[in-house]
């Protein structure tokens, strides 16, 4: 028999735990020129926010030992336009949609959220709660605790299908805030957004990004997403995507044996955009050999000393 990949995420079902992460496949027009959709348990927006952005100005990446640096500062088209012009793509699309939310304050998560919410085809909402907070003067607010569940609890009265809260590595108990946002109404977690990080040119004496600092992602964070994807599992029931760095199937399975249900891949599309493809491949291979039936029988089994 053939091993089972479906998983399922706050009761929704997905056809295998692979996803893409927000920001590193738009909003899958050219991903689909490459291969089927329907290949991937989910596809994750870019994240949208009230108004248009253009973001900062180039060069907004840099390629840094293992890994790559951004800043790209919310470029998106803006609710309106993601409406009208992308999600009649999306909801053609064979796979599950979920649109990764941003804003600068409390009350334009809410105001998108709740036009989101009109939208059936949208089947989940990623909130990035790593965004500075305007009205607390610009703390993020995925880094207090009283503004995360703040945050969730007010979402969660607006949108009527599950969100997942998309954590920050840039924070001292990622514990701490996965608790809070599960206390404001979280149905799962994404771990972990990018880390805070600098790039300089020695000859130049040059910032190589306009922003000045940017995040860090690719396969040099991955063992600290394993760190924190394993310390949230062992502190919540709540299911758990783990991102960061995954560029192979060997790295997908490290992710689901230190507790993460599905995973989400962002670098590494820039490098190999059928990755997903591959991956799915490998890991129906992997669990025949390995003989095991069900994603489940991976998921938390990491074997520690
Ligand atoms: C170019 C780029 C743009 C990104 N944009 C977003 C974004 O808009 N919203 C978000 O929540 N995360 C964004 N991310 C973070 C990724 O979704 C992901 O959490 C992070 O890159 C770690 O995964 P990776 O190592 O597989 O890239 C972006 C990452 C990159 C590299």
């Amino acid at each position: 028999m053939k091993p089972d990949l479906k998983v399922k995420i706050a009761g929704v079902e997905f056809a295998n735990p692979i996803m893409t992460a927000s920001g590193c496949c738009g909003y899958g027009e050219e991903l689909a020129t490459m291969f089927p959709l329907s290949k991937l348990g989910a596809l994750v927006t870019k994240s949208i926010t009230l108004n248009p952005r253009l973001g900062h100005p180039p060069p907004r990446t840099a390629e840094t030992t293992s890994g790559m640096l951004n800043a790209i500062g919310l470029a998106n088209v803006g609710l309106e336009t993601f409406i009208t012009e992308k999600v009649p793509f999306l909801e053609k699309q064979p796979t599950k949609i979920i649109v990764n939310v941003a804003g600068s304050k409390l009350s334009e998560y809410v105001e998108v959220c709740s036009r989101l919410n009109d939208i059936d085809s949208i089947d989940m909402i990623e909130l990035n709660i790593s965004c500075p907070n305007v009205d607390e003067g610009g703390m993020e607010f995925g880094a207090d605790p009283v503004m995360t569940e703040k945050s969730l609890k007010a979402v969660k009265n607006v949108f009527k299908r599950p969100i997942i809260a998309k954590l920050s590595p840039n924070v001292t108990s990622i514990v701490e805030i996965a608790k809070a946002a599960e206390q404001g109404g979280a149905d799962a977690f994404s771990v972990i957004n990018t880390l805070l990080g600098m790039a300089v040119d020695a000859e130049t004496w040059q910032t190589k990004i306009t922003n000045n600092k940017g995040g860090l992602s690719g396969p040099a964070i991955k063992p600290v997403a394993l760190q924190m994807v394993n310390a949230v599992y062992s502190n919540s029931s709540l299911p758990i995507i783990g991102i960061g760095g995954i560029r192979s199937t060997e790295d997908v399975i490290e992710f689901l044996l230190c507790g993460a249900t599905a995973v989400q891949i962002g670098t590494g599309l820039f490098v190999e955009p059928t990755l997903p493809v591959k991956i799915e491949k490998e890991l129906l291979q992997y669990m025949k050999r390995k003989k095991t039936d069900s994603i489940y029988d991976l998921i938390g089994k990491v074997r520690k000393y």
